[in-house]
């Protein structure tokens, strides 16, 4: 053979060896690859912290995830609860039915009004517990001297109202300053409660900006107890609402 063509020979030889030993490789890697346990994870992670909102009912009036507005009323509409209490914290109206609240949300707010207190805020009960027909004549009354449209947005009709559940309250400062007034939510004692509530298992149940889902203008007094750990995934999540938080559809109207 000439000298020039062995050369050639040679050079081919080489590529090819060369070709035949990337493809091997190739496969070996693809081989070492698959049996290989993946260190990536192969689910997403969920996008918000998981919190499971269905763990108590959003339809039994005893539970304290019960779901109360303009579409889901109580059911029985005149459920009235068995254990209620009158919570040891300054009272706006003494003996009146509507200083007692449920037991366990008269003691959160025991514990609450006992923690402000220390941090120089003096809260007061202003209303908790409503009957059916006690909100019968206060709804009553905002109707004849503000209309039934207006009405309807300050105030929840008989068998729609938290207050009914025990689990709700309107708070005040022991000076009155503010007393069921928007500017409630300036007041020391206001900002106060909207800082801390969340830990006691108290949300603001209508938020500023809330009136197209919850239906109410905002109500920096009114609190409702839905237990420490939803509350404090409410407030680490910034949800506005309880109907977003447990994943209902607005209810602006009945
Ligand atoms: N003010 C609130 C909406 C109620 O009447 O229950
Ligand atoms: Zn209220």
């Amino acid at each position: 053979m000439k000298k020039g063509v062995k050369f050639i020979l040679f050079v081919v030889l080489i590529v090819l060896a060369g070709f035949g030993m990337n493809n091997l490789a190739n496969k070996s890697s693809v081989y070492k690859s698959s049996s290989k346990p993946s260190l990536k994870p192969t689910v997403k992670p969920p996008s918000k912290l998981a919190f499971n909102t269905k763990l108590y009912s959003h339809t039994d009036p005893t539970s304290i995830w019960v779901m109360v507005n303009k579409k889901n009323p109580l059911n029985p509409i005149d459920y009235a609860p068995s254990d209620l209490v009158v919570p040891n914290v300054p009272l706006r109206v003494p003996g009146n039915q509507t200083m007692q609240m449920r037991r366990i949300a008269a003691d959160a707010l025991q514990a609450m009004f006992l923690a402000a207190k220390a941090d120089t805020i003096n809260l007061m009960l202003a209303s908790g517990y409503r009957s059916y027909s006690y909100q019968t004549t206060l709804y009553n009354f905002y109707v004849k001297t503000q209309g039934q449209a207006v009405a309807d947005t300050q105030s929840a009709r008989p068998g729609y109202s938290e207050h009914q559940t025990g689990l709700a309250a309107d708070v005040e400062p022991v000076s009155r300053t503010c007393e069921v007034a928007l500017c409630f939510a300036l007041t020391p004692e206001g900002k106060w409660l909207a800082s801390n509530s969340y830990r006691y298992g108290f949300i603001i149940r209508y938020p500023q900006n809330g009136q197209a889902i919850t239906g109410y203008e905002y109500e920096p007094w009114h609190i409702r107890y839905i237990g420490v750990a939803a509350a404090t995934a409410m407030h680490n999540q910034g949800v506005l609402t309880l109907e977003q938080f447990f994943n209902y559809p607005a209810a602006p109207s009945y």
